[in-house]
């Protein structure tokens, strides 16, 4: 069989291997980028609520979890948030600031999907979808690519499959499955930055809260965040559970601050010494969403129209605690179905952490969410994909 040649191919029209096409086309390299997908970049489209949270300003190697936390660090520093954010101003894309430094579309994610497939064409690259691969072969020159459409011949392979989230929408494991072919390791794989599951009783407890939400600080060991929190039907979402899942095991214990700004023993206290008429029912109320406050009291079997002068100082500390530190373990996590990210995944010591080069097999690549690097929650992971496929898309 006749072989179509390339001097690269990408597997993976995501951020990361559009990011590595361009620039590799740039720099007058035959390019071509082959998605099994009917549409380029779907994550991008559906990402940050359909604006993509495209960037953090301050994007730093702590804001990734692997198990090489340096491994990431070159590929961050040659290209930069700044980098892609002047793109996007070079552009003219309209952007926000949601939070300090976390960077969103304001029209729609569209925007960065059109100017990655613009930049990609007008490099000369070439896109293909709708392609099934079959094998990829070591040959001597390169690499052959078997298609259900026929063989493509390419010099150097970037594989740039992203995670297992949302298979839903074609997630697969393909560079895992490249990665051992050749000999990599992968460390273990999970869902991140996911919402928690609560069954049986647990579930149960949080009946008819769902929709409630308010700002917490979750921690889990020795990891907190501070930010939004949501009760949802199955359990517990938000941005603070999404960033706490990522460091979450089965198995742990989370607890959960759901007024971290205020000590609600001293707070119950000053009521009772001052307020000694007022009810429980409504200091509570002042200090959590009525819903809320009133399935506490009724968790802890406190009546919400006992007076505060009536209630002891065990009853407050009871309260105090399942305000300032409601522990609980979840059932579980909402898995790939919904999870924005893949935990894990290539180990990076077999990668080139410069150009993302396989060191057991060269000539081959690895970039954007298949490695076992992963971002937090605002814009790191997108970040990740783009400095990823830069420092590949500079070599290969
Ligand atoms: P990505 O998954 O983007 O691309 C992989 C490509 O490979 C896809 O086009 C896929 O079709 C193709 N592919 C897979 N298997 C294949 C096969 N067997 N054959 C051929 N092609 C194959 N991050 C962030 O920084 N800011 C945000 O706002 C969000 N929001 C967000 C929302 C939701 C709902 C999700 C699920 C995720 C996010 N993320 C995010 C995470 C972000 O989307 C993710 O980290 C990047 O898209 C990863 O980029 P990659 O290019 O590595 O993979």
């Amino acid at each position: 069989m006749t072989a179509v040649k390339f001097d690269v191919v990408i597997i993976g029209a995501g951020a990361a291997g559009l990011m590595c096409a361009i620039e590799a086309a740039r720099r007058g390299r035959r390019v071509a980028v082959l998605d099994h997908a009917k549409k380029p970049a779907e994550k991008i489209r559906i990402s940050g609520g359909g604006k993509c949270n495209f960037t953090h300003l301050q994007a730093t190697p702590k804001n990734f979890l692997s198990q090489n936390p340096h491994f990431c660090i070159s590929a961050l520093k040659r290209f930069t948030a700044w980098d892609f954010l002047d793109r996007v101003v070079k552009r003219g894309i309209p952007y926000f600031e949601k939070t300090e430094g976390q960077l969103f579309c304001e029209t729609s994610a569209g925007d960065i999907i059109d100017m990655l497939l613009d930049d990609l064409h007008e490099a000369s690259g070439e896109l293909y979808l709708g392609v099934t691969i079959e094998r990829i072969e070591k040959t001597v020159s390169g690499f052959d690519i078997l298609t259900l459409d026929g063989l493509i011949a390419c010099e150097k392979l970037v594989m740039a499959t992203g995670g297992l989230s949302i298979p839903k929408m074609g997630a697969t494991g393909l560079a895992y499955d490249i990665a051992r072919q050749f000999g990599h390791e992968i460390t273990e794989t999970r869902a991140g930055l996911v919402p928690f599951t609560l069954g049986g009783d647990k579930l149960a407890a949080i009946e008819g809260l769902s929709g409630v939400s308010l700002n917490a600080k979750v921690t889990c060991g020795k990891t907190s965040f501070s930010d939004g929190f949501l009760f949802t039907h199955r359990g517990l979402s938000g941005p603070s559970i999404l960033q706490i899942s990522s460091y979450w095991k089965p198995g742990q214990t989370i607890e959960i601050n759901l007024r971290p700004d205020i000590d609600l023993l001293d707070h119950l206290q000053a009521k009772r010494k001052d307020r000694s008429k007022q009810t429980i029912g409504t200091v509570m109320a002042e200090v959590l969403p009525r819903r809320l406050s009133d399935r506490i009291l009724e968790w802890h079997v406190v009546a919400p129209e006992t007076r505060m002068a009536e209630l002891s100082n065990a009853t407050l500390q009871t309260l105090a605690d399942a305000v300032n530190r409601w522990t609980f373990m979840p059932d579980g996590t909402e898995g790939y179905r919904t999870a924005e990210v893949t935990l894990g995944g290539i180990d990076t010591e077999g990668l080139s952490s410069q150009t993302l080069e396989s060191l057991k097999c060269p000539g081959l690549y690895f970039i954007g969410e298949c490695i076992d690097v992963t971002g937090w929650l605002g814009g790191y992971n997108f970040q990740w994909a783009w400095s990823s496929g830069w420092a590949a898309g500079q070599v290969v």
